[in-house]
């Protein structure tokens, strides 16, 4: 399998918002979309998304992880760029019809089927940058996705930057493409500077988020990550983390965490990052400074590993699924 995100299913689902409405979704061969130039998206980047996995048990049928909460996170996206809010149901449905009409093509866990619902506004105007994009298009393209873990869970390397934002207020807990294209040139900077993987964005001495992954500081008693607030994308990686978290008998710690606490906090404390596309990968140095610093002794914990091994053992089928995160397709 090629590397994550460059391989398509052969359908996906589609459905025009126009006329007030959302017309009927279908499920079509992948191809082209068509746009007009003056789309609204082109110039005024009304977008949004979302990306989750769906695995394929032994039992030959999908399992959706945290389905309705994405599609939950979705329409706030949506409602935040004044796009068109898609129906739940209607979204939950395309997603559904995708799996089904791709099931064949899921190869087993490890490897899943990422799932990238997208929201674009296509109304054909280009004097409309303070104004709503009134039609849309919605599709839900589906990617066959390996293990990232293979080769290792390796430890990365991140910048600490405690002066930059990763993007603006309004639209941090957005999950839209100006976010990424806003951390994208520091985290190329700080990439041929220091050799890190990411920047762990820090504004005003404030422990954010990397540029697609949330953080967290585990010791064998307590898990710490920031609290919820705009800033930062609302990881349903982390959500899940914390009730597993919890059930296991940690301590879920939700607040600010400063650089100085950070600093303190690694010698003794793992850290990681969580999302859909990486799960928990191990932070095993941070740069601050021009300084390098250890995290523990450098490699995985092994509060990372146990917790992670409570996540995948529900996406995976080989733990009761006690929470009612999956949704079966098949
Ligand atoms: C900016 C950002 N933060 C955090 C996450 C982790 O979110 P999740 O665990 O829902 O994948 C992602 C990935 O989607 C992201 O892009």
């Amino acid at each position: 399998m090629g590397p994550f995100g460059t391989e398509f299913c052969g359908y996906f689902s589609i459905v025009r918002y126009e006329n007030d409405a959302w017309q009927s979704p279908s499920v079509e061969r992948l191809a082209p979309l068509s746009l007009h130039p003056a789309a609204h998206v082109f110039h005024y980047s009304s977008s949004c998304f979302e990306g989750f996995k769906a695995y394929r048990w032994e039992d030959g049928k999908a399992h959706v992880f945290r389905l309705q909460d994405h599609v939950g996170r979705m329409r706030k996206s949506a409602t935040s760029m004044r796009l068109p809010v898609p129906d739940a149901d209607m979204l939950m449905g395309m997603v559904v019809d995708t799996v089904a009409r791709n099931i064949d093509d899921i190869p087993p866990p490890p490897s899943s089927l990422y799932l990238r619902p997208t929201l674009i506004g296509t109304l054909e105007n280009i004097g409309a940058a303070a104004s709503p994009s009134t039609e849309a298009t919605l599709f839900v393209l589906a990617s066959p996705v390996g293990d990232y873990f293979e080769g290792g869970f390796k430890p990365v390397k991140l910048l600490v930057d405690d002066t930059r934002f990763r993007t603006t207020e309004q639209l941090g807990s957005t999950k839209t493409g100006g976010n990424y294209a806003s951390a994208l040139g520091p985290t190329l900077d700080a990439k041929a500077k220091y050799g890190v993987a990411q920047i762990l964005f820090c504004p005003c001495g404030d422990v954010q988020e990397t540029g697609a992954a949330n953080f967290l500081l585990i010791s064998d008693e307590e898990i710490i990550t920031k609290a919820l607030d705009t800033s930062f994308l609302h990881g349903m990686t982390r959500d899940s983390i914390l009730k597993l978290g919890a059930d296991l008998g940690y301590t879920i710690s939700e607040r600010n965490i400063s650089v100085d606490e950070l600093l303190q906090k690694v010698s003794t404390y793992e850290a990681v990052l969580s999302g859909t596309a990486a799960c928990l990968t191990p932070v095993g140095s941070l740069v601050y400074k021009g300084e390098e610093i250890t995290v523990r002794d450098g490699g995985a914990g092994p509060n990372t590993a146990r917790l992670l091994e409570a996540l995948q053992n529900i996406q995976y089928g080989k733990a009761p699924d006690s929470h009612h995160w999956l949704t079966t397709v098949g």
